[in-house]
């Protein structure tokens, strides 16, 4: 269904800080989409630098595309701050990037065009990102993106599995549902399917998978140990002390979370109700066998 000007209007704002950075403010849960180092400085620092996406679009070619998952799209600042990784790197690089974003309300990305003088990294963007609303896909030369509107874990399976995955949604605190061991399960599955040992021509290229988010939630974070992740420390920002990394490899972790962590969280577990008996079950069961905690 077409949005009207009206729709955005009375879902979403936008809100400029006393530093100058705008997010676009969503009514009904008074969430910023982006905290206030802005936009466009969160996914440069927080998704795209600390991925090393320049350094792995500068790859062997036979590795063959980035796949990034960029989740939710909201405004596009992290999809748009990759397109600009690839533009910013010599032509010819060795390694195509394919973007697979995924957002169940485009509102929010359409009241930001709305408004593009608040946010100057939409603003020489504005025909591709509605080429790509309007058809679903846009590829110009070593890009290939495509727009997945309706639910990430409904569209999931159908997916390739990414070497990159941007896991932005609002915060855990809002939406829960969003960041339990169940969802981060189903992210696990995907991305761990296909690389069982077969005949090397039937394999995935095997890059792993890197979850990058910007909470340094323990709920968060147990969560994805019990899912099956190796979790590890994620840099910190101008606003935020600690972000957070899973990885399916333990060796791509540079800080992982280490045993002191481990038994800090087994010791608050009268104090963190998010998780069912049954969870923790799982979450010491993951953890006696995650090789992160075994030094
Ligand atoms: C914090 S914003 C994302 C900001 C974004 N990464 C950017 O670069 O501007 C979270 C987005 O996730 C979307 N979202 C929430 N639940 C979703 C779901 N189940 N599937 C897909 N998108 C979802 C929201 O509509 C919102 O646009």
């Amino acid at each position: 269904m077409k949005k009207t000007p009206d729709d955005r209007a009375s879902r979403f704002e936008i809100i400029t800080h006393d530093n100058g950075t705008s997010s676009v403010l969503e009514k009904s849960s008074r969430q910023a989409m982006h905290s206030r180092i802005g936009p466009w400085e969160e996914a440069k620092v927080l998704y795209v630098a600390q991925s090393g996406l320049a350094a792995r679009l500068a790859a062997s070619p036979a590795l063959g595309p980035v796949v990034l998952h960029d989740v939710g799209m909201g405004i596009s600042a992290n999809a748009l701050a990759a397109l600009d990784t690839l533009e910013t790197l010599e032509s010819g690089v060795p390694r195509s990037l394919e973007i697979h974003s995924f957002e169940n309300d485009l509102t929010g990305l359409l009241t930001a065009l709305d408004h593009s003088e608040k946010f100057p990294f939409l603003q020489n963007r504005q025909t591709l990102l509605r080429r790509l609303i309007e058809t679903g896909s846009v590829e110009v030369p070593n890009l290939s993106w495509k727009l997945h509107e309706g639910d990430y874990f409904e569209n999931l399976m159908n997916s390739p599995v990414p070497e990159l995955i941007y896991y932005d949604f609002y915060a855990p605190r809002i939406y829960p549902a969003l960041w339990t061991t169940d969802r981060f399960q189903e992210i696990h599955a995907q991305v761990t399917r296909n690389r069982s040992p077969c005949t090397p021509s039937e394999q995935t290229p095997d890059h792993g998978t890197e979850l990058y988010t910007y909470t340094a939630s323990t709920a968060v974070r147990a969560a994805l140990l019990a899912a099956g992740f190796h979790v590890g420390y994620g840099t910190s920002t101008a606003l935020k002390r600690e972000t957070t990394i899973a990885s399916t490899r333990l060796s791509s972790l540079q800080n992982p979370l280490e045993g002191k962590w481990l038994q800090k969280l087994m010791r608050s577990q009268p104090a963190m109700d998010v998780f069912t008996p049954e969870d923790w079950k799982i979450l010491r069961t993951q953890a006696a066998e995650n090789r992160q905690f075994k030094s």
